[in-house]
């Protein structure tokens, strides 16, 4: 909800200390991080000694459906043969595996996809700040722009909504209480453009919502 991103190694050690393991949900950082996509583990140089359970979900990055777990041989085996869901549960159809291949290869191969969405990133956080937005500290494909107001930020959602642009209003109990907030999530599909109308519609509310812009904000992102 932050765009952040785990420090995995301090993590790891910590987990070390306590004699656990680390579980990673990766459902946004796959494709997206990492010199070939492969995600956080890649872009933060950690193996499986370090993460021993990483699951990543296909329907984000990928653009498909379904999800993966990742780890020894061990516990994939344990999962295959007690995880009730996992057995229970029809397998993927195979058009959607085919699908989720095509994906894996653009995802391996096309590394400009990301070195793209990154210059976007670059592009909004820079032109957002310039505008004086409530940025949040994400470098990352979620840009949050903090309102507060739970209320507001759904009215903004639905204003952008009207102008074409799909931007979600983020609510508790989803995120704490005084900070709602718009939930921008960039792509490789989107270009320049694309960033510079939102950031142009966004410019245009904020003279009726003046809580998304810094200077005027008084809520702070409560703990
Ligand atoms: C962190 C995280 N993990 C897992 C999921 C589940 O994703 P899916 O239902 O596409 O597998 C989501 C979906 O929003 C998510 O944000």
């Amino acid at each position: 909800m932050d765009g952040d991103v785990a420090d995995l190694s301090a993590l790891s050690q910590l987990a070390k200390q306590k004699d656990a393991w680390l579980m990673v949900d990766d459902a946004h950082g796959m494709a997206a991080l990492g010199h070939t996509g492969a995600g956080i583990c890649e872009a933060q140089a950690v193996t499986q000694h370090d993460v021993q359970i990483l699951m990543g979900t296909l329907g984000k990055g990928f653009g498909t459906a379904g999800a993966f777990v990742a780890g020894s041989t061990e516990l994939i085996d344990y999962l295959t043969n007690f995880a009730r869901p996992y057995i229970y549960t029809t397998a993927m159809p195979a058009s959607i595996a085919a699908a989720t291949l095509a994906s894996l290869n653009i995802i391996k191969t096309e590394p400009q996809r990301r070195t793209h969405l990154n210059d976007l990133i670059a592009h909004f956080r820079k032109e957002a700040a310039l505008l004086g937005f409530n940025l949040m500290t994400s470098h990352t494909a979620i840009q949050p722009l903090l309102v507060g107001d739970a209320e507001q930020a759904l009215a903004i959602s639905n204003e952008l909504k009207q102008q074409g642009i799909m931007v979600t209003a983020i609510r508790p109990p989803t995120v704490p209480q005084g900070t709602s907030r718009l939930r921008i999530t960039l792509s490789a599909a989107h270009s320049v453009d694309h960033v510079d109308r939102l950031l142009s519609a966004l410019n245009g509310l904020a003279d009726i919502y003046p809580s998304i812009k810094k200077l005027d904000n008084t809520h702070g992102v409560s703990s």
